[in-house]
């Protein structure tokens, strides 16, 4: 282990000091997110023991093509209630501390299994959807996108259908089993690869492909730090530096520590 890395157990402050100036230096950024960065919007979390989503519910009766092939009122019922809860929910300052970054450094590639939306609404210019989003439509046979039919048919108790072939209409996002969409992870992975600094922010690391972009990020050369209040759940090679603690105060540590604003008289 070099003199740089920091280990779970360490004080913070010091790896954020380190990995600030390796961002200050940074050419392109690459930043990774999951459920975690959404925590303090108040939206849960996926894997948290006693409030993630799959604490409460089976992803095999929700989230999978068979299940809303069993159940399509089921399904759509969650989602309508997934997209609900993101709407009321207003970005934090995880959220827009990655956004601001876009001003900072050169390059910045942000990279999201979220599909709640808030990083568009926090200002990040174009997030790789690698999941989806909740606000997205398809049709269930063609596939074709098809926006703003949901709502109305949702609150009416109907489930809505494709204007074009009369199939259901099913939320655009990626069910456990499915195939990412395929623009989305080129785009992810060529920048992973391509990046001098990699920041993953509140995700467990346990969902593939997106769970195997730090290791190709620091194959490839990159520095990478890790944001969560847990263990990274990668091993010390891949994460060089853990970042301990929640998004919503690490990120704006961060910014601070890399580009310190002046003093005002
Ligand atoms: P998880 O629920 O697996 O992991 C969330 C991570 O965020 C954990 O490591 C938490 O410790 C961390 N965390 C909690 N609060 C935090 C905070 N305030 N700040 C920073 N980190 C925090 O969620 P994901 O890794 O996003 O896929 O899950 C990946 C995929 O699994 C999801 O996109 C979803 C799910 O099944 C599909 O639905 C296809």
């Amino acid at each position: 282990m070099s003199d740089d890395r920091v280990s779970d157990d360490q004080d913070t402050s010091p790896g954020v000091a380190r990995f600030a100036t390796r961002l200050r230096a940074a050419r392109h950024l690459v930043v990774l997110t999951g459920a975690g960065v959404s925590a303090e919007s108040g939206l849960p979390t996926f894997r948290d023991p006693l409030t993630g989503l799959w604490a409460r519910y089976r992803p095999e009766d929700l989230a999978t093509p068979e299940a809303f092939a069993r159940d399509p009122a089921l399904v759509w019922s969650w989602y309508g209630m997934r997209r609900d809860a993101a709407r009321a929910a207003l970005p934090n300052p995880g959220h827009r501390g990655i956004a601001r970054l876009e001003s900072l450094v050169p390059r910045v590639t942000l990279i999201t299994q979220n599909v709640d939306g808030l990083h568009r609404r926090a200002g990040s210019s174009e997030p790789v959807e690698l999941h989806g989003s909740l606000f997205s439509t398809r049709c269930s046979r063609e596939g074709t996108m098809h926006e703003g039919l949901v709502d109305r048919e949702l609150e009416a108790a109907r489930l809505p259908r494709c204007p074009d072939c009369g199939a259901l209409l099913r939320p655009g996002v990626v069910w456990f089993g499915e195939a990412l969409p395929e623009d989305a992870l080129r785009r992810a992975q060529a920048a992973s690869t391509a990046c001098d600094v990699f920041l993953s922010v509140g995700t467990s690391h346990q969902v593939y492909p997106a769970a195997g972009l730090p290791a190709s990020a620091a194959a490839a050369g990159a520095t990478v730090g890790i944001v969560d209040p847990a263990p990274s759940g990668l091993g010390m090679s891949e994460a060089v530096y853990h970042l301990p603690g929640k998004a919503g105060e690490v990120l704006p540590a961060l910014l601070a520590e890399a580009w310190p604003r002046p003093m005002s008289s």
